[in-house]
């Protein structure tokens, strides 16, 4: 009877306390897919998109759409693609992202205002050969940033204001905003933007500022400056380019908490996980515990409220195309199989 007793309790309690599996995790179903899990967990979950994928790939389209509550163009609402020539603006792609969106109950991040790649050709000559002096080239930024972000007010969630505007040593980057604006130019597109679309949410955007130190120091002195200038900045976006060749940013949830402090939102704006190629079993399981960790960071802090994936498939990825030997980045694959990071990114729950 005693022995039958004790069987009982030890039933009682097995069922009462969470198995190791599901205790990590928060407990319960794991949920369906990204769309259930991005409701769960409160945070928006988002890809990158190849507007011509989108377009011309029934497959692509459909995982698109049934996965995801956040939508950014790779490419397709940046400056080059949106004014290739001066005056001659081309918006079919950025509109088409962000109809796609409407259609689908997404959001939408616009990428990007201003940076220093993918600026039309007519901009940088004109620069470099003095045609375009520095008055007139603050008046092409400020009419760049009032046609965009007016064209699509009140339907982009979140506008990338400024991307990578630091550089890796912690300076302000070179180009041609800074040579000929002077370090103001970045407070000026804030406040364009928040003219422009005054309910947009306003983000300062880069990569390596998971683990750079002298990165995180100088974007912390951008925004108290904007801060203390009353220029509204509501975020700091991580865009999370990994390869797990080197070592987990181990600081990133405190990174983000210094951010976050300050009261801006956070958003992981471009994750991938690249890997020396070829694909092992092992080197999957890696990437999926990366993946799992960044979107973790993102659920345990109240203020991260986006976790965007750059390109879901790597049918559609840009690490082969620029790192020679690497690639396997995304979370599904050419096929739009799921990889171990797929699931790993189902099982997070908030802390
Ligand atoms: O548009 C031309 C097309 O006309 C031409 O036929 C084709 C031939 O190569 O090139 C096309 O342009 C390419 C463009 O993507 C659009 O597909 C460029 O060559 C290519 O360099 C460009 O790459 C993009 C890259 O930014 C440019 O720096 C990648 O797709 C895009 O994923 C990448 O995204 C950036 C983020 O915006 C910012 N953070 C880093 C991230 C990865 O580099």
């Amino acid at each position: 009877m005693k022995r039958l007793m004790l069987g009982l309790i030890a039933i009682a309690l097995a069922l009462a306390v969470p198995s190791p599996a599901s205790a990590g995790t928060g407990g319960g179903r794991a949920p369906d897919d990204l769309r259930e899990l991005a409701h769960k967990l409160k945070v928006y979950i988002g890809s990158a998109i190849d507007v011509t994928a989108l377009a011309d790939e029934a497959d692509y389209r459909q995982v698109f759409n049934r996965e995801f509550t956040h939508i950014t163009a790779e490419n397709a609402m940046k400056w080059e693609s949106v004014e290739p020539q001066r005056g001659v603006y081309t918006w079919e792609g950025a509109d088409a992202i962000v109809r796609n969106a409407q259609r689908n109950g997404q959001h939408v991040r616009g990428h990007n205002l201003i940076w220093h790649n993918q600026i039309p050709a007519w901009l940088t000559e004109g620069v470099a050969d003095g045609s375009i002096d520095a008055k007139e080239l603050r008046r092409i930024l400020r009419d760049h940033i009032f046609t965009e972000v007016g064209r699509y007010r009140g339907r982009i969630r979140a506008w990338d204001v400024v991307n990578e505007v630091v550089d890796d040593e912690g300076n302000l980057r070179q180009s041609i905003w800074l040579t000929t604006l002077g370090p103001g130019y970045i407070a000026d597109a804030f406040r364009w933007a928040h003219q422009a679309d005054p309910h947009a949410k306003l983000y300062i955007n880069d990569y390596n500022l998971e683990w750079n130190t002298a990165k995180i120091a100088q974007t912390l002195n951008i925004v108290k400056d904007l801060k203390s200038k009353r220029v509204q900045i509501d975020g700091i976006g991580f865009q999370g380019h990994l390869g797990i060749q080197y070592d987990y940013p181990g600081d990133f949830p405190a990174v983000m908490r210094q951010f976050t402090d300050l009261g801006l939102e956070a958003a992981i704006t471009e994750a991938d996980v690249r890997m020396v190629l070829p694909v092992t079993p092992e080197k999957l399981a890696t990437q999926a515990d990366y993946y799992r960790n960044m979107l973790s960071t993102c659920a345990a802090n109240r203020r991260c409220v986006e976790f965007t994936v750059w390109g879901f498939t790597d049918r559609h990825s840009w690490v082969p195309g620029v790192f020679t030997g690497e690639g396997a980045a995304c979370i599904t694959d050419e096929n739009l199989a799921h990889k171990p990071a797929y699931d790993a990114l189902l099982g997070v729950r908030r802390a």
